[in-house]
């Protein structure tokens, strides 16, 4: 028997056309629907799937993986981070789990530059000024914001999207700094003029704090109200690693008596939900966890999922597993 693919919601075609060339089309099944599969669909549509497509918001548990049963062999998520995902359970029933990195790294990065810029310059809240029919004259001092150039970048979390965000700042004459659980070598940090600090030293230096780590029961809530106290009022924090990293409850109420400045947000403990309080912020630039979504990336990303797929149920190494001790 062919082994059947089971991709729970449509992505970009060439992806599936990889995997409908590999397996045959009636072996490659698409949820229909372009929306969240319910949990009971996914634990239907994965019966005695061998290999799952998941997306970032479907829970893959230990359930979802019994149901499959045990011809399941990959779980190959659309996405870089795979928290969704319960690895362990996975490891232990060999299982194996890939993911999609580097094809994003630049896109991200790219999104949180446009969160920094957009928190700073206060663009969100000037266009919705404007198109709400409310602006009167050039004014000297209307929605002055921030400066970027010249000023300095906290990064947290200097993995490859970190890097890209360092990269970007020296367009902009920044100084850079950073923390992460591991230092990069002394090329790197010379290549990227970044300079790694404690966190205590982040908070108060950086001029704008973006956040760039996988998220971990360590980086829950890394941010808090502890945090935004120590950040300078002139600073902005940018999110578009995962929501749970910052305590929405505590950064609505910094945005909002200006313990910080701003902050530029692609994504949210609860989504799709928002906390109201950010909602009801001026200075949080709100945007639908976008970071990776461009034509050209989300296509990779779909390419690198199916190739994931075709490696493990050929038996070879796919390109990106990130329990790679279940591979034989
Ligand atoms: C997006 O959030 C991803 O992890 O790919
Ligand atoms: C993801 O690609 C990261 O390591 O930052």
């Amino acid at each position: 028997m062919s082994p059947v693919v089971f991709v729970t919601r449509p992505i970009p075609d060439n992806g599936v056309r990889l995997l409908v060339d590999a397996f045959g089309e009636e072996n490659v099944v698409v949820s229909k629907n372009d929306c969240p599969i319910s949990r009971e669909d996914l634990l239907a549509g994965v019966v005695g799937k061998d290999a799952l497509l998941p997306i970032l918001t479907d829970t893959i548990d230990a359930a979802v993986m019994d149901a499959a049963g045990p011809s399941l062999k990959v779980i190959a998520n659309y996405a870089v981070g795979y928290n969704n995902i319960d690895v362990d359970a996975a490891t232990e029933r060999g299982i194996a789990v890939t993911n999609t990195p580097g094809v994003l790294t630049d896109t991200t990065a790219d999104l949180a530059w446009s969160l920094l810029m957009t928190a700073g310059r206060r663009i969100g809240e000037s266009e919705r000024y404007l198109r709400a029919g409310r602006w009167q004259s050039w004014g000297p001092q209307l929605m002055l914001g921030t400066d970027i150039h010249g000023k300095t970048l906290g990064i947290f979390g200097m993995g490859r999207i970190g890097q890209a965000m360092a990269r970007r700042a020296q367009g902009f004459g920044m100084r850079v700094i950073y923390t992460d659980a591991n230092r990069l070598d002394a090329l790197s940090e010379k290549a990227l003029q970044a300079t790694k600090v404690d966190i205590r030293t982040l908070l108060s230096e950086s001029d704008f704090i973006s956040i760039h780590c996988p998220l971990l029961p360590e980086t829950t809530y890394a941010f808090g109200a502890e945090e935004f106290r120590a950040m300078k009022p002139t600073a902005c924090l940018i999110n578009t690693s995962r929501g749970p990293v910052v305590d929405e409850a505590a950064l609505a109420n910094a945005l909002r008596t200006g313990e910080i400045f701003a902050a530029g947000l692609d994504v949210y403990e609860e989504e799709p939900a928002i906390h109201p309080g950010l909602m009801a912020c001026e200075n949080a630039v709100l945007v639908p966890h976008i970071g990776s979504a461009t034509v050209e990336t989300r296509g990779k990303m779909s390419e690198m999922a199916a190739a994931n797929i075709v490696a493990v149920i050929k038996g070879e190494t796919p390109p990106n597993c990130v329990n790679p001790e279940v591979l034989g």
